[in-house]
C-alpha cells in the first residue's frame, strides 16, 4: 500500500429517529441557526417541520437559505454568504443533498473570508487559516457521501467551470443521517444518486496499486452492496434495509476510507462535470453515460483488474475465458445494469448539444491517477462515442 494520513473530522448520527434524538443537543452551543435547503422536497415529505419544530423548541433564531440549485452556482454561494454574514449566524444547517451540502460548506468558508473564495480555494488549492462556520448537516438522498468529507463541487457560471476541492476544515462537525428521509426520493434521482456512489466505488478500485490491499476488498463489497440494495429499493422504495445499505454506502465511498493507500482516478468525474457546467445535467446520469465507454478506452491498460471486477462484483465465471474476455463482460454487465435501472445512455438524452462537444472536451481536466492517462482528443472521441 501507498503510505497516508487518515483524519475523518465529521460524527455521524445514523439511523431512524436520529434527528429527533439528536439535532438539539447538537445545535446547544449555537443561537442563530442558518437553515439551508433546496427546492422544496422537505416542505413536502415533512422533514421542514420536523427540523424547524426542533429548533424552535430548542429556542433557536432560524435564518432560512433556501432554493439551492442542482449543481450550486457560485453566485448562490455569496448569497448565503451575504446572508449569514447580514444575520450574524452561528451555525449552518445544510439539509439536503450533495448540492446542498457542497453550497454550504462553501457558504462557511465564505462568510468568515473577505476575499473571493474562488480565485482563492477553488480555482488554486488554498490554505485555510481561519475557522470557517459551523456546519452540520442532514442528509437526506444517498449519493454524493458529501456528509463525511470536506469536498464541495461549485459552478461558476460564469466561467463555465464546476469544479471541486476538498479541505478538512470543511467537514461539518456532525451529520445526521435517517434512511427513512430518503423515501420519498424520486426513482430517478435515486438510481442517478446510486450511479454516483458506483463511480465514486470505481474510480477508486481501477487505479494503482494492484497487488492486495484491503481498500480493493472493501470496494468489491461496497460494490456489490450498491447493487444489490439498488434493485431492492427499485422494488421498494420504502425497503429500510435496503434504503440505510445505500445511504451507508455512499458514505463509505466518499469518506476517505476506501482511498487510503489508493492513488484514485477520477476522470469520469473530470468530464462529467464539465459536462455539467456547459448544460446543467444530472451528476449521476452523466457519469452513468460516460463510464462504459471510458472504461472500454482504458481496460487494456489494467487487464487483470478489469477481470477481478468482472469475476468478483458482477460474479461472471471464468470458464475459460482470456482475461480480455472476461474484462470485457465486466464492462458488457456494468453498460447493462446502467440499462435495465433507467439510466441513460447517450450524451443526446443529456442536452447536451453536438456542436459542444469538442469546447467540452477541451475544458476537461486530466487526472493523473488513471491506467492511462488521456488527452483532449481522446476525451473528444469518448464523447462523441457516448453522444447517441
Ligand atoms: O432541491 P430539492 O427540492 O430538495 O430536491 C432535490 C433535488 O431535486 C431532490 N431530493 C433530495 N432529497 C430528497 C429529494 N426529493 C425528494 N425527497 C428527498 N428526501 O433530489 C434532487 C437532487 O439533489 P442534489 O443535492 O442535487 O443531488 P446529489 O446529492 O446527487 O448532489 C449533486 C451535487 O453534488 C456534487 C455533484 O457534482 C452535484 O453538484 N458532488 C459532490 C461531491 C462531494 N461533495 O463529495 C462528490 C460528487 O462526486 C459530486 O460531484
Ligand atoms: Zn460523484
Amino acid at each position: 500500500m501507498n503510505n497516508f494520513i487518515f483524519q475523518n473530522a465529521t460524527k455521524v448520527y445514523f439511523g431512524k429517529g436520529c434527528v429527533k434524538e439528536y439535532l438539539g443537543c447538537k445545535s446547544k452551543p449555537y443561537s442563530t441557526v442558518m437553515l439551508a435547503y433546496g427546492g422544496g422536497s422537505i416542505k413536502r415529505n415533512g422533514v421542514y417541520e420536523e427540523v424547524t419544530g426542533i429548533l424552535r423548541d430548542a429556542g433557536k433564531t432560524i435564518v432560512e437559505f433556501s432554493g439551492i440549485m442542482s449543481n450550486p452556482t457560485y453566485a448562490k454561494v455569496q448569497e448565503g454568504a451575504k446572508l449569514a454574514r447580514e444575520n450574524h449566524v452561528d451555525m449552518i444547517l445544510a439539509v439536503g443533498g450533495g448540492s446542498v451540502m457542497d453550497c454550504c460548506k462553501a457558504v462557511s468558508l465564505a462568510a468568515r473570508y473577505d476575499g473571493d473564495i474562488w480565485e482563492d480555494f477553488w480555482t488554486r488549492p488554498g490554505v485555510i487559516d481561519f475557522e470557517p462556520l459551523p456546519l452540520g448537516v442532514i442528509v437526506t438522498v444517498a449519493g454524493t457521501g458529501s456528509e463525511c468529507n470536506g469536498g464541495a463541487v461549485i459552478t461558476n457560471e460564469e466561467k463555465k467551470i464546476k469544479t471541486g476541492r476538498d479541505y478538512p476544515q470543511l467537514n461539518p462537525q456532525f451529520a445526521l443521517m435517517d434512511p427513512t428521509y430518503t423515501y420519498s426520493v424520486p426513482k430517478g434521482q435515486m438510481v442517478s444518486g446510486s450511479f454516483d456512489i458506483l463511480s465514486h466505488i470505481m474510480e477508486t478500485y481501477f487505479s494503482e496499486p494492484n497487488e492486495d490491499n484491503v481498500s480493493d476488498d472493501i470496494m468489491e463489497a461496497l460494490m456489490r452492496s450498491v447493487i444489490r440494495n439498488l434493485r431492492a429499493a427499485i422494488q421498494n422504495p420504502e425497503d429500510y434495509t435496503a434504503r440505510s445499505n445505500l445511504m451507508w454506502d455512499s458514505t463509505m465511498a466518499e469518506n476517505r476510507v476506501i482511498k487510503m493507500g489508493k492513488k484514485c482516478d477520477f476522470q469520469c468525474h473530470n468530464m462529467e462535470h464539465q459536462l455539467g457546467a456547459y448544460t446543467d445535467c444530472n451528476h449521476g446520469c452523466g457519469l452513468a453515460v460516460l463510464h462504459p465507454v471510458y472504461y472500454r478506452h482504458i481496460y487494456q491498460a489494467g487487464l487483470p483488474k478489469f477481470a477481478r471486477f468482472a469475476e468478483n462484483v458482477w460474479g461472471i465465471a471464468r470458464d475459460g475465458k482470456t482475461d480480455e474476455a472476461l474484462a470485457l463482460a465486466g464492462i458488457d454487465a456494468l453498460a447493462e445494469f446502467i440499462r435495465k435501472i433507467g439510466l441513460p445512455t447517450t450524451l443526446k438524452e443529456l442536452g447536451v448539444r453536438r456542436d459542444q462537444l469538442k469546447e467540452i472536451a477541451d475544458s476537461c481536466g486530466i487526472s493523473a491517477g488513471s491506467y492511462q492517462k488521456m488527452t483532449h482528443e481522446e476525451i473528444l472521441k469518448i464523447f462523441q462515442e457516448c453522444y447517441e
